[in-house]
């Protein structure tokens, strides 16, 4: 195995697939808990799944964890303390790795994030979406505005600084001056990063079946331009389509998957990636998504739920469906570093993107101007 392999860094994603309700829009993988969370079990399963993947990733390190959901908060800190005992005692950890929880205001009782910080959470993410009490009822959270403040506010108090929020917008109803209010009260709240998604509408979701009346996009356009020159007014630039902070408070995690890194993916239904340059390939690697299923499962064979090669000819766009999203680009060499293919693949298709103004015309950079990242989907589609 080349040593070039061992130096793509890799990360670990573990998926919590229970929440307190099912949101209209969500078409993650989440169900809802009825009574108490079999967390003993599921974390047994999930130390057995790592240590199923062990073989993929011998001899190398650990960057990142991310622990999201569903609704991860709703595990007690003493489930997560086992937790992550059991994936030092697997796996080689960076010794000042990230390690995110996604916490929910309402699924997060006062005093918990203190247990969660001594169990060796470093950084929340929390599920805001909105500080209007009309929209998110809405949007069927089971919080309120003041539980979405005593959130932020708990996770300072626990000494998390560095926690996400996660803001919503195009939601129904919702005008510029509402959409700026909820920037406004998340800048009050001081966190170290916003993540700031346009509301879609998903197949397979309540809003899907009956669509709620959102703003037209002459509307949406405005909040998203406003909201972005108001954030990097306040120290939060834009670095990626939907995610916002100064520069030493990126998520790491995420910048993983958007420089087309590799990741390990445990619990119901997680995605993994891992590259094997030796073979020549790429391979990803999927767990069973119901929980009853991967309880039953994980750590066997048949907690497996698929695999797959991924397709040299695919490579070129599922690279850059990552690493255009982000404002900066990446270096030009990472796409032979990640890929393996040579960069003289994407020759003809830069030129013709470069001259449409979608891309930078460094030839150091793979970098999307600002319409190319305003139509994204377009720019992708010169690739396929
Ligand atoms: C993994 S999800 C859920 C995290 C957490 N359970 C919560 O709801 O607070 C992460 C984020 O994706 C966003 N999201 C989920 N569904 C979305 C949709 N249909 N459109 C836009 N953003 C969505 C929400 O902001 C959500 O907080
Ligand atoms: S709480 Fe989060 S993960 Fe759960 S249903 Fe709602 S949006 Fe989806």
């Amino acid at each position: 195995m080349p040593d070039f392999y061992l130096t793509i860094p890799l990360a670990l994603y573990v998926h919590v697939p229970w929440c307190v309700r099912k949101c209209p829009y969500c078409d993650f993988n989440s169900h809802e808990a009825h009574g108490s969370l079999p967390e003993r079990a599921y974390v047994d399963a999930l130390l057995a799944d790592v240590e199923q993947d062990l073989p993929r990733v011998w001899g190398r390190r650990i960057d990142s964890v991310f622990i999201g959901g569903g609704t991860p908060s709703l595990l007690s800190a003493e489930a997560l303390d086992r937790l992550l005992s059991g994936l030092r005692a697997r796996l080689p950890l960076r010794p000042d790795l990230e390690i995110t929880l996604e916490a929910n205001p309402g699924a997060v009782e006062q005093g918990r994030f203190a247990e969660f910080r001594a169990a060796g959470i470093n950084r929340l993410s929390i599920g805001v979406q909105s500080f209007n009490d009309e929209h998110l009822q809405k949007l069927g959270r089971i919080h309120d505005r003041r539980a979405a403040f005593a959130a932020a506010e708990a996770a300072h108090a626990a000494g998390l600084d560095n926690f996400n929020l996660d803001l919503m917008f195009g939601l129904p109803g919702q005008t510029e001056v509402q959409a700026l209010a909820d920037i406004a009260n998340a800048l009050a709240l001081q966190p170290a990063h916003l993540s700031y998604y346009q509301l879609t509408i998903e197949p397979n979701t309540r809003f899907h079946q009956s669509p709620p009346t959102l703003p037209n996009e002459d509307v949406v356009d405005a909040i998203q331009e406003r909201a972005q020159a108001e954030l990097a007014e306040h120290g939060y630039p834009r670095y990626e389509v939907s995610a916002y902070a100064p520069e030493n408070r990126r998520c790491r995690h995420n910048l993983n998957y958007w420089e087309f890194a590799d990741y390990l993916g445990i619990g119901a239904g997680a995605h993994g990636k891992l590259t094997d340059l030796a073979a020549g390939h790429i391979h990803r690697l999927w767990k069973l998504k119901h929980p009853q299923d991967y309880l039953a499962r994980a750590g066997t064979p048949d907690g497996i739920g698929g695999d797959a090669l991924m397709q040299k000819t695919d490579l070129p766009v599922e690279f850059l469906m990552n690493a255009l999203r982000l404002v900066d680009g990446v270096p030009a060499t990472l796409f032979e570093e990640r890929t393996g293919l040579p960069l003289t693949v994407l020759e003809p298709t830069l030129n013709r993107v470069k001259e449409r103004g979608l891309l930078e015309t460094d030839p150091d950079r793979l970098q999307p101007t600002e319409t190319g990242l305003r139509f994204l989907n377009d720019l992708l589609q010169e690739f396929m």
